[in-house]
């Protein structure tokens, strides 16, 4: 593994801007030709016109209240255009909708051209003289509905109000002064039609606390929902549906949802608008074809004046599939159901009705057999519950009415293992799938399960922030600018940098593995091989120490958005690792008698403890104000689903009787031998080029004291420290000695040197340690081999060269597990060969020889998204006829392909192909990524060397960079 510094590339996003990758339109100084909003003392009028969306005004008085936030004086909205000579104006307006707006554009005063007509777009720009007594004004024209609420969010936004103002307790910006820029700008189309989210999963965390601060699923709640979306700029919702009914839990969620612009969906196992908790007792179109039915039709009756996707077509009960149900009879469901919306909406044209039939789980299998689909309707494809998108529109898809969309998870409660705790998402493998989406045209929905919404702010405002505007996002390293310019809003640029460093080391950290899985066993990271389990905690305890620097430096309001969005996941995290690490070492230290074992075993008691602080720390803030929103178990978990709660992981202590040879006790690297009593194991061998540091562990294994010494048998071996005590119980029990070679006097070439432990009183131990003095030529630039292992990471390629259609493979920062990934771009590029495709060089030096070596190769859980070119790279030694793989076998739409619960519960598919003989000498390994959507995050040569180990070994060592 790398532990690498960070790495962050800049400036995609433009940091001064005030809303997250969009043009200013407001500034906080006086500018030429500028006009003064709002003031210590003054602030604006917003006038819209009466006869405007409801949800228009709605959003105007946000904005006159958002003012308030940001100088202390709220604005004000009015109707009318008279008395407005004293005040800042805010004109805001629905083309085709404000008689206020529609009067300025005939006669001449705005020009709406920009946007008039399209969907959800904006334009805003200063106009002089618009009404009587006012000589300027800030114009807001929006094209639609949501085009004038974005437009008003958008300075929301700018004056210094984060969307999360309220569900992360971003604490508005203090202005003194903010005036409107003398300049013009137009917002939208965005990237994506219709974007949104599911709120799933709900219990316990979000429905505890619904139902504490409003009783159950209501308008009130909703309204905060909506508000929160809109201000993501998205306009897309499912609601919850584990025990509640959206439209009928509170008759005015419906309606609410029209008024404020929420364009309302069900679940893919909802159809036409109605609830899970509604269906019929008998859920069978075979025996109960009435009942299904009047059950769909009240649901478009019920919605038809609201707008609404319609999500078509039907699943069985409870999520899962209809045993009488297959292609033929859900053709005839959606006939029926189209016929339906037709008669009830008055519609003839169904290609101007939104609808949606998403291809989840056994629905897949349906749509395999040759299944037609209207082309009116959107095909939502489904990724694999764990961020995997299994199917993207192939040639035959493409032009389609209805286009396509993708239905995303960032919670999901199922196989392998829930997840639904806190934020697991590593937000360039989100770019990754969804640039995939978007290039493959699979644009016109967008929408992600977000469990209970609040632990996963940041993953929501990336994917929406995509869906909105995807021209920010197409290049591969767009994550961590975004998240620099997301920190600023959210917590200022003093730690924009920091932030983003932390996230996406995060991200590195969480896709190895969810929380959840944690508990398997045999446990996953190796306490033998590569110090795997020591160094994966220590890059937690790098991470939470830099954060909480970070943390420390803000203002008090500040610190609680910080800590609910970047400090408390890193906390919370960082503690379930250390229990898991700590036990599997306290496991594995046991067996060796090692007394260490006993103090790991208060380790992971006192770690365990300290969850529920942190919990409660969580749930006080703000006086409670989240209560419950932590509530879900997380610890101890043995098949797919939650454990009734919480456990510890099981810990040993063992006697304090030393053996007969003594109290001292020796272990190295690689071994799980404990010696004396065990034979002594062999120290792994050290050259110059060896990544990590040779190692030797003494410890007690009885209660008393002994001190010790070490000795090595030649003069350029330097162990340090070369003595020491040891003393259990209140004392320094484990001392780990380093060994150091000086390699100018140590003889070249292979030799085999010894050391010798030997304690006051006991029995002594002899460690043989193999080292190997030789040197790389000095003209030789990449990886050298140490101990039989090439690992290599993939930015650190010796060349690289172009396709011959100007394809490339590019680099994605801060993707996968260790560093970074490399992909094949363009998309449209399409499939490559190795004799015109890009190609990357990855030159090592070997001094062993193998006569039969390997390369593996580490890639994501990804799919064959267009199973006719399923995903393919190749490889090539040397001068060697490269060797091509498809790495993800073949699978049927609805299952998964071999292999992938494996690569999903571990985060890698890992794809061994043999290399055949490796002499010693300088090589190359050539890569080329045939087929676009092929991302690899890791290249490990095997010389023979490679222990087992979850992550791999240490990134080898280079020279001449
Ligand atoms: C996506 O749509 C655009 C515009 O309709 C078209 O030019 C392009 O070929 C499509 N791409 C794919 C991969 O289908
Ligand atoms: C993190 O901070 C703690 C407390 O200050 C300290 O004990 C620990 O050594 C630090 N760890 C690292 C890896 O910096
Ligand atoms: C190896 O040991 C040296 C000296 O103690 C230390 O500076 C270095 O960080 C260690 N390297 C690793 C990879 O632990």
């Amino acid at each position: 593994m790398a532990l690498l510094p960070f790495l962050i590339t800049l400036l995609a996003f433009a940091i001064g801007t005030l809303a997250i990758g969009q043009p200013a339109s407001v500034i906080f100084s006086e500018t030429a030709g500028g006009l003064k909003l709002a003031g210590t003392g003054s602030a604006p009028t917003i006038v819209i016109d009466g006869k405007d969306w409801p949800g228009v005004t709605r959003a105007g008085s946000d904005l006159a209240n958002d003012f308030g936030l940001v100088t202390g004086t709220k604005g004000k909205v009015t109707t009318g255009t008279s008395g407005l000579s004293d005040t800042p104006v805010i004109i805001a307006g629905t083309v085709g909708k404000s008689p206020l707006i529609d009067g300025l554009v005939s006669s001449g005063k705005i020009d709406v051209s920009a946007i008039k007509g399209k969907w959800e777009s904006f334009s805003s720009q200063l106009v002089a003289n618009p009404v009587d007594g006012v000589v300027s004004a800030l114009l807001l024209a929006g094209s639609d509905k949501r085009g004038t609420i974005f437009a008003l969010y958008d300075i929301s936004e700018q004056i210094g109000v984060s969307p999360w103002y309220w569900w992360a307790d971003v604490p508005p910006k203090k202005k003194t002064a903010i005036y409107a820029l003398n300049s013009k700008k137009s917002q939208g189309p965005p990237s994506i039609k219709y974007r949104g989210i599911f709120l799933n999963d709900e219990q316990p965390a979000l429905t505890n606390w619904v139902k504490a601060n409003y009783g159950k699923y209501d308008s009130r709640f909703h309204a905060k929902v909506f508000e929160l979306l809109l201000r993501l700029r998205a306009n897309y919702f499912w609601p919850t549906m584990w025990d509640s009914k959206f439209y009928v839990d509170d008759s005015k969620n419906g309606p609410l949802a029209d008024e404020m612009g929420i364009v309302m969906g069900t679940s893919h196992t909802e159809p036409l608008a109605r609830a899970d908790k509604e269906k019929v007792k008998l859920w069978d179109w075979k025996s109960n074809q009435n009942g299904l039915k009047k059950y769909m039709q009240d649901g478009i009756t019920r919605a038809k004046n609201w707008e609404t996707l319609w999500t078509m077509g039907m699943r069985g009960d409870g999520d899962n599939s209809s045993p009488t149900l297959d292609a033929k009879s859900l053709v005839s469901v959606i006939e029926y159901q189209q016929s339906i919306l037709k008669s009830t909406l008055g519609e003839s044209d169904l290609s101007k009705v939104p609808q949606m039939w998403c291809v989840y789980k056994e629905v897949g299998g349906y749509y395999q057999t040759g299944m037609e689909i209207p082309k009116d309707i959107t095909i939502l494809w489904s990724d694999d519950n764990s961020g995997n998108i299994q199917r993207l529109p192939i040639p035959s898809e493409i032009n389609r009415v209805g286009n396509a969309g993708v239905y995303y998870h960032f919670d999901y409660v199922g196989d392998p293992r829930n997840y639904k705790w806190i934020n697991t998402i590593q937000l360039s493998k989100t770019w990754e799938q969804m640039h995939l989406a978007y290039r493959k045209n699979a644009t016109q929905i967008w929408i992600v399960n977000v469990g209970d919404l609040k632990p996963l702010e940041i993953p929501i405002s990336h994917f929406l922030d995509m869906a909105y505007d995807m021209s920010h996002f197409l290049k591969p390293d767009s994550t961590d600018p975004w998240l620099k310019a997301w920190a600023t809003r959210e917590f200022g640029s003093e730690v924009a940098d920091g932030t983003a460093e932390a996230m996406a080391t995060y991200g590195k950290l969480i896709i190895r593995r969810k929380y959840e899985l944690l508990n398997m066993s045999p446990f996953m990271l190796s306490t033998v091989n590569y110090d795997e389990a020591e160094t994966v905690l220590s890059e937690w305890d790098v991470l939470q120490n830099r954060t909480q620097k970070l943390y420390d430096s803000l203002d008090e309001a500040t610190q609680i958005a910080f800590f609910e969005m970047v400090l408390h996941p890193i906390l919370a995290g960082r503690i379930v690792q250390q229990v898991y690490i700590s036990a599997a070492r306290n496991n594995a230290y046991a067996t060796q008698k090692r007394m260490s074992a006993n103090t790991l075993a208060t380790d992971v008691k006192a770690t365990y403890a300290q969850d529920a602080v942190i919990q409660k720390r969580y749930h006080g803030l703000l006086n409670g104000k989240w209560n419950h929103m932590m509530d879900q178990i997380h610890f101890g978990y043995s098949n797919w689903q939650d454990p009734g709660s919480n456990s510890m992981p099981s810990v040993q202590t063992i006697g304090t009787t030393a053996p007969s040879s003594g109290i001292m006790g020796v272990s190295v690297q690689n071994s799980a031998a404990s010696t004396p009593g065990d034979a002594a194991p062999a120290l792994m061998g050290l050259d110059p080029y060896t990544p990590e540091n040779r190692t030797v562990d003494i410890y007690a294994r009885g209660s008393g004291t002994v001190g010790f010494t070490v000795t090595p048998n030649q003069p350029f071996i330097k162990v340090t420290p070369s003595s020491g005590t040891l003393t259990y119980p209140s004392g320094t029990s484990d001392i780990r000695a380093t060994i150091s070679v000086d390699w100018t006097s140590a003889p070249t070439g292979t030799s085999k040197v010894s050391i010798e432990i030997k304690p006051k009183s006991g029995t002594a131990v002899t460690l043989n340690l193999p080292i190997n003095n030789v040197a790389v030529p000095a003209d030789f630039k990449g990886y050298v081999e140490s101990n039989g292992v090439v690992a290599m990471e993939m930015q650190h390629f010796t060349d690289r060269t172009k396709g011959a259609s100007g394809s490339n493979l590019e680099l994605i920062p801060n993707y996968g597990r260790t560093d970074s990934g490399l992909t094949l771009l363009p998309i449209a590029a399409g499939t490559q060969t190795t004799s015109t495709g890009p190609k990357a060089v990855y030159n090592f030096y070997a001094f062993s020889s193998a006569s039969n070596a390997k390369v593996s190769v580490y890639l994501p859980p990804s799919f064959n998204v267009n199973p006719g070119s399923p995903l393919k790279y190749a490889v090539a030694l040397d001068s060697a006829t490269p060797i091509t793989v498809s790495p993800v076998p073949s699978s049927t739409l609805g299952s998964m392909p071999n292999g992938w619960r494996e690569s999903v519960i571990d985060g890698a598919r890992v794809v061994s192909t043999n290399l055949g003989k490796v002499e010693p000498g300088k090589h190359s390994l050539s890569l080329w990524l045939l087929e676009p959507g092929t991302t690899i995050h890791r290249l490990v040569v095997d010389l023979g060397g490679v222990k087992g180990s979850y992550l791999g070994p240490w990134e080898s060592r280079r020279v001449g960079v």
